[in-house]
């Protein structure tokens, strides 16, 4: 291995390690704090969430993971849901695939291909700016769609991680419409981070409990954040009582295959 490959390596080793074991505990108990301190002020709580929290070592297996991009961008996930995505992304089987619903820059599909073993293919979809969507998107939002190209990380990214980009398969469309119909059953991880207004919270929902595959795990991103999400996944676990658990610290969401 070249000595600037094995370098970039090495830190995205320390990365990993870092994100999960200082970063993600840090920032949960800084939260907690801060929570704290605000109800003795007798603020307001943050919104309060119903799903069951578990820690994230209670669903997924603990083993070196590799961070590579690690700066934020707006849209981004946070470093320790990326640290959460690439743990996932590792415990994958050959021959099964990993989805993404939401590439923005690419940040967190170049994470999950670069942890995932040798032969699990990896597919990212992304709603291009000029294509109306098929259900209401929220406002709000509309700055992450409205973008020169998604992927923009996947051209950019070091050496060390090239043949690691070259195995993502770049979708456009919309996730309401996509025809998703050969890809069931297939997927040993769905990330869903796509639109978060209500329909397509519940729309990409039903898509990504199509095409896991027996155990296979779906991530939901930022519950607690965007109500749409929040509502979508609620309501979802009280009709169905699937399993839905929130990770601890993370906006993730996480669900296994039965
Ligand atoms: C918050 S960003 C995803 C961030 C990314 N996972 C990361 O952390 O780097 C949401 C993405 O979903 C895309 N999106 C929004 N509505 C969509 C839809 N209906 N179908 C497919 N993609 C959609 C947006 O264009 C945007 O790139």
């Amino acid at each position: 291995m070249q000595p600037g490959i094995a370098l970039e390596r090495a830190k995205a080793r320390a990365a990993g390690l870092y994100a999960l074991h200082g970063y993600l505990p840090v920032s949960l108990a800084a939260r907690t704090f801060r929570n704290g301190l605000r109800r003795l002020r007798g603020k307001a709580d943050a919104p309060v969430t119903r799903l069951a929290q578990v820690s994230w070592s209670q669903v997924l297996k603990s083993r070196p993971i590799e961070l590579t991009e690690t700066d934020k961008s707006d849209g981004n996930v946070r470093l320790s849901e990326l640290a959460v995505l690439a743990l996932a992304a590792s415990d994958v089987s050959a021959g099964s695939e990993i989805v993404e619903i939401g590439t923005f820059d690419g940040r967190t599909a170049l994470n999950l291909a670069i942890n995932a073993p040798a032969g699990v293919s990896i597919a990212t979809l992304d709603l291009p700016p000029d294509q109306p969507s098929a259900l209401e998107i929220e406002a709000s939002e509309r700055r992450y769609v409205d973008k020169p190209t998604p992927g923009a990380r996947l051209r950019r990214c070091g050496n060390a991680w090239r043949a690691d980009a070259a195995r993502i398969v770049q979708w456009s469309g919309d996730s309401a419409t996509f025809d998703w119909s050969s890809h069931y059953g297939r997927a040993g991880l769905v990330f869903v981070d796509g639109s978060h207004a209500y329909d397509y919270a519940r729309k990409d929902s039903e898509t990504a409990m199509r095409l896991v595959r027996p155990k296979g795990v779906v991530l939901w991103h930022d519950y607690g954040v965007w109500p749409g999400v929040t509502q979508a996944l609620e309501e979802l676990e009280t009709a169905r009582h699937l399993g839905l658990v929130h990770i601890r610290g993370t906006s993730l969401v996480f669900w296994r295959a039965p």
